[in-house]
């Protein structure tokens, strides 16, 4: 049966923690994969998250079935985050949204019902983007192709947005298209388009019939809660029916609970109905229901203002750490001797820094020094600290 199976490449972010655990050099960095580690390298545990679930081992429950759609506590959570509480769109009863497996649980949630809906339709996806993003979005039977987005010969050579080359494609693609867009904190390059740019894709994403899918896994992490959120705010001003992926991975430092959600945005109530009953349909052929745990956790500090609070002095804690460490880098290459003006890193923002450094020299830092970012020279900056970041601006000069 398995004779001609062939062995797949790995995965070229969570493949990288596997080369990197077998590393065997004592000083190598783990810059590969989108995480937040504190100025100790340590993985957070958030004091907002260890309150909750005290709280919640001070009474016991049993652990029955959650419904297809997950905890009504923690999908209202969602609503109130991502869209706002008090918004007519969610007082309406058009926000239909389901506890995912992770933000990629969301997308391929929203991926498995969009090819029941438009088989037919391409998905575009921006150049480059999340790895991921293709490989799911092929993986649920769609053609992928992408629009422009990120130029490295752009601002004399030291990269930067490719905004008409993006519009232009957006203007030129066939109704129906689906076009995934990164909410904020662009995977990989760290690079937003601003505000007045996203008023000008609402535009197109309307005038030619668009399907817009949202990806939002750093919510908090760019300017702040509301601002990184603002946009999808703007999507529904324009009357879009929108899809939303949402993540807590990062922002509550809950990796490996895998705990997202998908929200899609109706005409009514009536239809936002239908649709829901459609997304528990593609939930149940996937795995059924989701899993209890970190929904519960996220519910409890987003329904309790102490505690919401406390998260949000933690997130932003995570936010302004990884500006410093931005900086650092910055100042750090240039003691090192590294003679490009490197200074575009401070205007990246998010977890992730698009270094511009090539394939040869990201080999060249993982084999040489231990130094693990992805082979398209994006960078995990908040993986940074004050303890490896000098070892990781001389193993970046040496290579440049
Ligand atoms: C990343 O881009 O590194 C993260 O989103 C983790 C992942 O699943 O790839």
């Amino acid at each position: 049966l398995f004779t001609a199976v062939e062995m797949a490449p790995r995965d070229p972010i969570l493949g990288l923690n596997e080369q990197f655990a077998a590393d065997t050099n004592p000083n190598k960095v783990n810059l590969g994969v989108g995480v937040y580690f504190d100025d100790n390298g340590k993985l957070p545990l958030l004091q907002c998250v260890q309150a909750a679930e005290k709280t919640m081992m001070e009474k016991p429950t049993a652990r029955g079935y959650l419904p297809i759609d997950g905890i009504v506590a923690y999908d209202n959570a969602v609503k109130g985050l991502v869209f706002g509480a008090d918004s007519d769109v969610v007082k309406s009863g058009r926000v239909a949204t389901v506890q995912a497996i992770g933000g990629t649980g969301g997308l391929k949630i929203g991926a498995d019902f969009l090819k029941k809906l438009s088989p037919n339709a391409t998905v575009l996806i921006s150049d480059p983007s999340w790895e991921n993003h293709r490989a799911l979005f092929t993986n649920a039977g769609f053609n992928v192709d992408t629009y422009p987005y990120f130029d490295q010969s752009a601002n004399g050579g030291l990269g930067g947005i490719n905004f008409d080359g993006m519009l232009a494609k957006l203007n030129a693609a066939a109704e129906g298209t689906i076009v995934l867009l990164h909410a904020c904190c662009h995977n990989p390059t760290g690079y937003d388009i601003t505000p007045a740019q996203w008023d000008q894709v609402i535009a197109v994403v309307k005038a030619r019939n668009l399907t817009a899918f949202l990806d939002m896994a750093y919510q908090g992490f760019g300017y702040g809660i509301a601002e990184d959120g603002a946009v999808i705010g703007k999507f529904v001003a324009a009357g879009l029916n929108i899809f939303v992926s949402t993540s807590f991975s990062k922002s509550f430092s809950l990796y490996g609970e895998r705990v997202g959600a998908l929200s899609v945005v109706g005409c009514s109530k009536e239809e936002t109905d239908r649709v829901l009953s459609q997304l528990k349909i593609a939930i149940r052929t996937n795995y059924s229901n989701p899993p209890i745990h970190g929904g519960a956790i996220v519910a409890a500090v987003l329904g309790n203002p102490e505690l919401r609070a406390l998260w949000e002095k933690e997130l932003g804690e995570m936010r302004v750490r990884i500006k410093a460490m931005r900086q650092k880098l910055v100042d750090g290459l240039k003691a090192a001797g590294v003679q490009k003006d490197m200074s575009f890193i401070t205007t990246q923002i998010g977890m992730f820094s698009y270094s511009g450094l090539s394939k040869d020299q990201m080999v060249r830092l993982r084999s040489e020094f231990g130094v693990y970012g992805t082979d398209t020279g994006r960078m995990c900056v908040a993986a940074l600290n004050s303890k490896n970041i000098d070892y990781v601006c001389q193993a970046i000069a040496k290579v440049i």
